[in-house]
Parts: structure tokens; sequence; C-alpha cells
């Protein structure tokens, strides 16, 4: 049965979230000396983003916390769409984040394929036999049921041998017809700790496919979400949650 943890509205969410980071952050740094995590974009974050700093500024060690981006819009860095622009200020920032351990995807690229390859060099860090492993993959989901740029009828959607690719998008949800660096799922599930933050009545019907629906990943994209290994839980507020029958887990 999946975890899903149905909390009152964003608020709660996010700090169960937090809860959650500030526990897992200092265990697995003293585990193995450093935590990778991949951030997700949107605007759902924004009020973690905020817990965090409220709450642990000073006390989680980011200078051992090394941070990427789970996909990323075709945008440069200080535009206001770009996914590392919102958690430069909202989070970076703010905690005074070791730039040298932050590895943002480089959106504004010309050559998108090559953006997304050198991206998965730079997931060398991270890599374990072979495979980059996060600690921590935070996710969103659309009203359409995309997580990253994982959009419903992507060619992303069917790639297996690789780690991030740029997927061309045509969809009201993305603004329109754009190419999204993204994380594939193979990349997504590899992750130890997989997370989904999902808020807001617009999400109930794409969430109640997605848990409880057919399996129709082209449609819903999120269903891929499967970790290999890693633990899996939906942290998502009554509101997304209306549609599930019986209740959460
Ligand atoms: C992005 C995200 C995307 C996001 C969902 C939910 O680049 O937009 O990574 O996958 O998580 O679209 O977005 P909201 O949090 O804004 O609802």
């Amino acid at each position: 049965m999946p975890d899903i943890r149905v909390l009152p509205d964003l608020d709660a969410v996010s700090r169960a979230a937090a809860d959650e980071l500030i526990e897992l952050v200092p265990r697995t740094v003293a585990a193995r000396g450093a935590f990778h995590i991949a951030l997700s974009g949107g605007s759902t974050p924004k009020r973690l983003f905020k817990e965090l700093v409220t709450r642990a500024r000073t006390s989680l060690p980011w200078n051992k916390i090394h941070v990427y981006w789970g996909d990323e819009r075709s945008v440069p860095p200080w535009h206001a769409d770009s996914n590392y622009g919102m958690a430069k200020s909202a989070l970076l920032d703010p905690v005074r984040i070791d730039y040298a351990k932050v590895r943002r995807m480089h959106g504004e690229a010309s050559d998108l394929d090559a953006a997304a390859t050198v991206y998965e060099c730079d997931l060398a860090a991270v890599m374990t036999n072979g495979t980059p492993v996060f600690d921590y993959v935070m996710l969103g989901m659309g009203p359409d049921g995309h997580c990253a740029s994982l959009f419903p009828n992507t060619r992303a959607l069917d790639v297996t041998d690789r780690w991030v690719v740029a997927n061309p998008v045509d969809s009201p949800v993305a603004k329109g017809k754009t190419t999204r660096l993204t994380f594939t799922a193979r990349t997504i599930n590899a992750g130890r700790n997989v997370r989904f933050l999902i808020a807001g009545a617009d999400k109930a019907d794409a969430l109640a496919h997605v848990l409880q629906g057919p399996r129709d990943p082209h449609r819903y994209p999120s269903q891929l979400v499967q970790p290999t290994s890693g633990s899996l839980v939906w942290f998502v507020d009554a509101a997304a949650a209306a549609q599930l029958q019986g209740g959460p887990s």
C-alpha cells in the first residue's frame, strides 16, 4: 500500500516534510558524510523552503548538503520561472549554502540535449555503481499528473537508458510549447527517499487517477514513480486527497 500522509493544508504538508528532512539529513550525513538532494520546482516547495529556513537555518549541516534539481524550465537562472532561481532566493541564499555543492540545470542553453548530457556528468558525484542515487528526490505533481518535467504523452516517459533528458512539451500546464530538462523515471526511482508534496483541489482528480486509477503512465506520468529500493511517501493536503476512495492508507 502506498504511504499517503494526508495533512490539513499546505502549511501542514510543508511542516511534515520539514520534520522528516530535519531528522533525515543529520542521520544521513553521519552515516555517509553528505546529503544529496534533488529539488522540485513550481510553487509548492516554497512553503517547505521557508519552513527549513525558519527552523533549521543554523541546525542542519548545510555545508554537507549537495543540491540538484529534478527538472528545469528553458529559461535563464534569473528568470521568474527558473526552478533554480526560486530555490536560490527562498532557500539557498538564506541558509548560506556552499554553492560549490550546488549543480543547477542550464535551462538557458541553446542546445538542451547537450545541457542534459552535461548534467548527467554533474551526477557523477552521486553515482553509486554507475547509478545516480540521491538521498532525497523531491517531487511535485501537476494537475495533469506530471512530475518533474515528465509530462503526459512526451518522449521522456519511455527513456530507460538516460538519467537526464531534454523533453519537448506542448501543454497548457507548461505554458504552451517548450522544452524542459528533466530526470527520467529511472533517476527518480533510484532515489533512497522519494517524496511527493502535493496540495490544492486542482490536483485531486489527477491524484485519484495516479493512486487508484488503472495503470496508464503515459496519461498519468506520476505512476512511473516506483522506487527500485527506496521509500516513497506522498505528503498531500486534504484538498488534493478529496477524491481518494476510502481515505488514505
Ligand atoms: C516544475 C516542477 C513540476 C511541479 C509541478 C507542480 O518545474 O514545474 O518541477 O513538476 O512540481 O508542476 O507545480 P506546483 O507546485 O506549482 O503546483
